[in-house]
């Protein structure tokens, strides 16, 4: 019986010793690596038929300019982001109710009444407004647009307000104000309006990639896009100018720029 004692006692002290000299339970060991600590999401959302700014690839995926530009400011400045897809009206209501926290979506800065609700980033790109009609339409200008013309835009936008404009001045027939800008070109196609108001490089993306239409006439205003987040959330505004800048100065934007608009 002691034999068998004293066995177990030396096992337990070889075991002991094997575990301190191999580190186990050791202090000398490194802690293990923390997990970094929580990394931000931030949720952005948009109109994506907008391209080459906002839209959708074949798998449905929200991409374009705006979201590679977003993306890369994320990196930089240590946030994540996603991105949801709604009509562009409710963009502004939703960051201002703190219910999502970026705009990406070819937003026009510099509108005052905007500017009430939300906070723009600085802007990333200079645009304006044009008229699109069909190839075959005797339009050269707004200036050839009369009473018995319809001319559409999508809802929320500087065209739109361009469009009411029109109307209420009684240079043109009627408004036609629609969610998405893609289902604007068709009712163009189909002659249900006979000229739509839109942002040149949107136009003329579309005008590149599909025949029968074309731009018309000078533009029509002056857009600078930023992005957009609630009033109060200056700290991420200062993240997205800060990751803005750096994307300017180190090539970033410059590739991106000629991945979509080449
Ligand atoms: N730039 C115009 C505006 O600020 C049109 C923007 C439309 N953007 C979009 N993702 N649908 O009103």
């Amino acid at each position: 019986m002691k034999t068998t004692k004293k066995l177990m006692t030396l096992i337990m002290v070889i075991a002991m010793l094997a575990m301190i000299f191999s580190g186990c339970g050791s202090s000398s060991e490194p802690a293990a690596e923390e997990p970094a600590a929580d990394v931000p999401t931030y949720h952005c959302i948009t109109e994506a038929s907008f391209p080459p700014f906002d839209t959708t690839d074949e798998d449905g995926n929200i991409v374009g300019f705006d979201m590679d530009l977003m993306n890369a400011i994320a990196e930089d400045q240590g946030f994540k982001v996603d991105y949801t897809d709604m009509v562009f009206d409710s963009l502004i209501p939703s960051v201002e109710s703190h219910q999502y926290d970026i705009i990406t979506a070819g937003m026009n800065a510099e509108d005052p009444e905007r500017q009430k609700h939300v906070s723009f980033s600085d802007t990333y790109y200079d645009s304006a407004l044009m008229v699109v009609v069909k190839e075959d339409s005797t339009v050269t200008s707004v200036d050839d647009l009369t009473t018995d013309m319809i001319v559409a835009s999508q809802v929320g936008t500087t065209g739109a307000d361009m469009c009411n404009s029109l109307a209420d001045e009684k240079k043109i027939k009627s408004a036609t104000i629609i969610d998405a800008f893609s289902d604007c070109m068709l009712q163009l196609k189909n002659g249900d309006v006979q000229a739509v108001i839109i942002d040149k490089p949107v136009a003329q993306a579309y005008i590149n990639k599909i025949e029968g239409f074309k731009m018309v006439g000078e533009p029509m205003n002056a857009e600078a896009y930023g992005f957009a987040v609630a009033k109060d959330n200056t700290e991420l505004l200062e993240k997205i100018n800060a990751g803005l800048k750096n994307m300017m100065e180190n090539g970033t934007y410059d590739k991106l720029l000629e991945k979509w608009f080449n």
